[in-house]
């Protein structure tokens, strides 16, 4: 079929098969131009097939030749209408790590659940024996808790006051003014329930229990920050509680590594324009003025090169250097003096007359299109292309 863009508010309804692939290979390159790391040999992703729990992936298997097992939850095709970009990132992923003679295989499914956990231990029993790296890379708006079956919805709400302030819808490019009203009732726990840090020691838990840690292994988890721009609607809202929770978890993941000299880390990583980015207000008109100043500046980074220097200057090098509250920090760059102080300037000039000029509006659209596979360089649009595709390590 012949695929195009159909967009609805922050989403892509549809994904382009050969678009994923040709994104797959790009990442796949930059991985190989940037050498060898001398970094794990069995790796667990969990959210493997988009963002940076994908570019985790790629990394693992193309910078240091790693097996890989991908976790994720995507929907795959039907006659006439295409699968989620994860399903066909993945498939191509595995696709070019089978060609390369590395293992890897992947599960579809809610990794909240206990069946997914599971499947998922059982599998690398099978077929590992004991994993050295545990990639911890969710992002979603939902959790039906495995124990109780409740199920908590997280929130993007201020806390306290209500949070006024400009945004941008990047489709059509016009600035407005929003007001978003703070959490209310249990707003805050729903989204620690969701986001915080309960599921990833439960994962951890389970796989050293069942004694699938290989020593010395390490665990990591994504987390953000930003600038005080943001702060009422990201770290001091309720995502931010969660991210507080995530964090404090790595600590108690930490000691209980311990037995098997285990490390358990959060890196705190750039704003980047993913499917869960694109749902937060205020955030993609911050994202566009930051992209402009640092490629400006030549500093700009995907999640590809983010997760490169992750794996080769903090994980797996001599040491690994960490903020003051243990957290590893690649948003370095972002957060560096003349780029938030630039970026703040450009903040109070932003109109929908002045940001096509002073923002990166171009850059934030090709990326988010280029999620779902869309404006590839490389890619021919018109070709015929067969949406069926198989993901052929999927259990
Ligand atoms: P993403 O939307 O690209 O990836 C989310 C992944 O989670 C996908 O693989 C998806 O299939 C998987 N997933 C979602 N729900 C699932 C479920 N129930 N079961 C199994 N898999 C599920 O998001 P991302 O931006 O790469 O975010 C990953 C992490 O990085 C998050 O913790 C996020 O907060 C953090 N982070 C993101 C940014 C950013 O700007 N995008 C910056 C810093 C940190
Ligand atoms: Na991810």
């Amino acid at each position: 079929m012949i695929i195009e863009p159909r967009t609805r508010g922050f989403i892509c309804l549809t994904s382009h098969p050969s678009g994923c692939e040709q994104n797959i290979i790009d990442q796949i390159e930059y991985i190989k131009s940037e050498g060898t790391i001398n970094g794990p040999k069995k790796v667990l992703v969990i959210g493997a097939s988009t963002g940076f729990g994908l570019a985790s992936r790629i990394t693992s298997a193309f910078g240091s030749q790693a097996a890989t097992i991908g976790v994720f939850f995507e929907k795959p095709p039907s006659e006439g209408r295409p699968a989620t970009p994860g399903w066909y990132n993945s498939a191509y992923f595995e696709q070019e790590a089978h060609k390369a003679g590395l293992y890897a295989k992947s599960i579809n499914g809610d990794a909240f659940s206990k069946e997914i956990k599971r499947q998922t231990l059982d599998l690398i029993k099978a077929d590992l024996g004991q994993i050295d790296l545990i990639i911890y890379s969710l992002a979603s708006p939902v959790r039906t808790h495995p124990e109780t079956g409740v199920r908590y919805k997280s929130v993007l709400k201020p806390i306290g006051s209500s949070f006024k302030n400009k945004t941008v819808d990047f489709h059509s490019g016009v600035v407005s003014d929003i007001s978003i009203e703070p959490a209310v009732g249990d707003d805050v726990d729903n989204t620690i329930a969701v986001m915080g840090g309960e599921d990833w020691k439960m994962w951890m838990d389970a796989l050293q229990e069942e004694e699938l840690l290989a020593n010395g292994c390490k665990t990591v988890a994504y987390s953000y920050i930003g600038p005080s721009l943001t702060e009422p609607v990201y770290r001091k809202g309720t995502i931010g509680k969660a991210k507080d929770h995530l964090e404090a978890t790595a600590f108690s993941i930490g000691d209980a590594l311990k037995s098997v000299n285990g490390e358990a880390y959060v890196s705190v990583n750039k704003a980047l324009v993913t499917q869960a980015s694109s749902a937060i207000p205020v955030i993609p008109l911050y994202i566009s003025l930051l992209y402009k100043v640092m490629k400006e500046k030549g500093i700009h980074e995907g999640c590809i090169e983010q997760i490169q220097r992750l794996f080769q200057d903090r994980l797996y090098s001599a040491s690994t250097p960490t903020d003051d509250q243990g957290r590893i920090r690649i948003d370095d760059l972002e957060m560096r003096d003349d780029v938030q102080a630039e970026v703040a300037e450009l903040w109070e000039k932003a109109t929908t007359e002045t940001l096509p000029n002073i923002g990166d509006l171009k850059g934030y659209e090709k990326d988010f299109f280029n999620l779902f596979g869309f404006l590839v360089p490389g890619v021919d649009y018109e070709k015929d292309v067969n949406e069926m595709v198989e993901i052929k390590g999927l259990q």
